[in-house]
Order: C-alpha cells, then sequence, then structure tokens
C-alpha cells in the first residue's frame, strides 16, 4: 500500500478534484484505492455525491473511536464505494471539532497513520488535504509515503510551493516521517493562451530544476465543476475529455516503475 498525501497550503488549487480524479484513474488502472476527505469541509465527501445522514459513520467516527481507546474500529463501516475500485472515507464538519480534540491527544500527529495502517487491502490511498498548514495535514504529511503538489501556475505560485516544501522538509527533520517523499508536481487550471501562464509554468519548472518533477499539467476546463455537481469523477462524467485524459496520464506517470521505486 502507498499513502499519497495531496496537499498544499493555499486554497483553490485542484487538490480535491486531483484526488477524486487520480483515485478513479488508478481504479481504472486495476488498483483498489481509497480517497480519504481531511477536510472538515468536506469537498470531497460532496464532490463524490456522498451525503452523510445522522446514524453514518465518517472519518471523524474513526479518529474519536481512536483517541478514546487507541484502538482502530473496522473500517469497511465508513467507507463508500464511488466507482469500481474507488472507496471514500467521507467526512462531515465534526471534524473540525475532532481537530480540536486531536490538538490534546498524545502522539496527536501520528493518529491518522494509525488509522490507515489498518486499511491494508488497498493498494492506494490518496488523502485530500486542507488549505492549511495544521495539525490534520501535519498527520497527513505524517502518514503519507508521498506527496503530490497541485499546483496553479499563476502569480505566487512559488512562493505557496516553497511554503508547500518547507512545511515537508520540518516534517522529515522533526522525524515525523524522515522517509516522506514528494513524488512531483502538477499543474492544475493551466490556461495556456496566456503569456502569463506560459512564464510562470517557466518559472516553477525553474525553481523545480529537475529536483521534483512535474507530473503532468491539466487545462482549465468547465467539466471539472461539472464533475463535481454531478458527484462523479471526470472519468466517469466525461472520460474522453482533455481533462479525463490529462489525469489518466498522472496517473500513468505515478504508477512508472522509477517513480514507484523512488517512494518505496
Ligand atoms: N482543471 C480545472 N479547470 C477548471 N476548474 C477547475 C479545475 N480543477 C478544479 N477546478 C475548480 O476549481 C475550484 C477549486 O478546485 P478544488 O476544490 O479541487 O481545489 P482545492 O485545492 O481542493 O480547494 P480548497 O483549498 O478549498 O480545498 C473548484 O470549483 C473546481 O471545480
Ligand atoms: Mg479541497
Amino acid at each position: 500500500m502507498r499513502i499519497v498525501s495531496i496537499s498544499n497550503q493555499k486554497g483553490g488549487v485542484g487538490k480535491t478534484t486531483t484526488t477524486m480524479a487520480l483515485g478513479a484513474a488508478l481504479a481504472l488502472r486495476g488498483l483498489r484505492v481509497l480517497v480519504v476527505d481531511l477536510d472538515p469541509q468536506g469537498s470531497l465527501t460532496a464532490a463524490a455525491g456522498v451525503e452523510l445522514g445522522d446514524g453514518d459513520h465518517a472519518l471523524k467516527t474513526l479518529m474519536s473511536h481512536y483517541l478514546a481507546t487507541q484502538q482502530v474500529p473496522p473500517l469497511a463501516d465508513c467507507t463508500w464505494l464511488l466507482e469500481e475500485g474507488l472507496d471514500l472515507l467521507p467526512t462531515t464538519i465534526d471534524l473540525a471539532a475532532c481537530e480540536f480534540a486531536l490538538h490534546q491527544a498524545p502522539r496527536r500527529e501520528y493518529v491518522l497513520a494509525k488509522i490507515l495502517a489498518a486499511t491494508g487491502s488497498y493498494d492506494r490511498v490518496l488523502i485530500d488535504c486542507p488549505p492549511s498548514p495544521g495539525l490534520l495535514t501535519q498527520n497527513a504529511l505524517t502518514a503519507a509515503d508521498a506527496v503530490l503538489i497541485p499546483l496553479v501556475p499563476e502569480y505566487l505560485a512559488a512562493r505557496g510551493l516553497v511554503g508547500m516544501l518547507d512545511a515537508i522538509d520540518l516534517v522529515r527533520r522533526s522525524e515525523l516521517n524522515a522517509k516522506l517523499a514528494v513524488a512531483g508536481v502538477i499543474l492544475t487550471m493551466v490556461d495556456p493562451r496566456t503569456s502569463h501562464g506560459r512564464q510562470t509554468r517557466e518559472e516553477i519548472a525553474g525553481f523545480l530544476g529537475g529536483r521534483i518533477p512535474i507530473l503532468g499539467e491539466v487545462k482549465r476546463s468547465v467539466k471539472a465543476a461539472e464533475a463535481a455537481a454531478a458527484g462523479q469523477s471526470i472519468l466517469r462524467y466525461a472520460g474522453r475529455s482533455e481533462l479525463a485524459r490529462a489525469y489518466s496520464a498522472i496517473a500513468e506517470a505515478l504508477c512508472a516503475p522509477s517513480r514507484e521505486a523512488a517512494y518505496a
């Protein structure tokens, strides 16, 4: 099992869209995939078309139970089948209150790692992070084998990238997760027509300097919002669209043997 955290402290860069689309693209490649909604806003849960009722369990149920007992309850009680090979661990706004309780817990950065360690039957787990560097994101970076960073190639994108790389460095050096790798960057909402976009892309590539790969580019498309509104992945909603093909290519790049070895 490999755990990939989809993270950027900047908001609205395509983390949730990327988690859903990549999860579906990896599942279509025959992998068993779990996507985890770690954002109390629950955007991934909504984009997956899942509406939780009062009695339904969510990530908060697992966290609260673990905090109270140090035991992980059966994950299957909380997951939803979205598409063949693709499951969701959903979230409600209650996760925000749970984050508060998490602050008081011993080894508070390791709670998600413990929960995900009990999800042995998946080949890949993708975590959709909130747009902030708080304890939830720290839990994701502690649990993950690798981080994938979506970036919009616009003014100040590189600054967000520096903040993210610093956070990753801190997690490595503090030994929360010394083996955390950067799988790469994905450029999202790319508008190839503007010279500003082209220039920023070159700046980002120059900044990364070949040390961190750009795994792919996803153009701006209204289909991203349409798929979310339909509660489906872009691969199911519009499988032949440019957006679906871009995410399939990124899934392929992510599965390349050389890339896998880099964070095995
Ligand atoms: N390639 C794209 N083209 C056009 N719109 C997109 C694209 N990818 C995502 N979007 C839209 O941009 C908005 C933000 O995307 P998304 O929610 O995936 O970002 P996020 O980084 O998860 O945001 P947040 O930081 O709030 O969690 C959404 O309305 C989404 O539908
Ligand atoms: Mg999001």
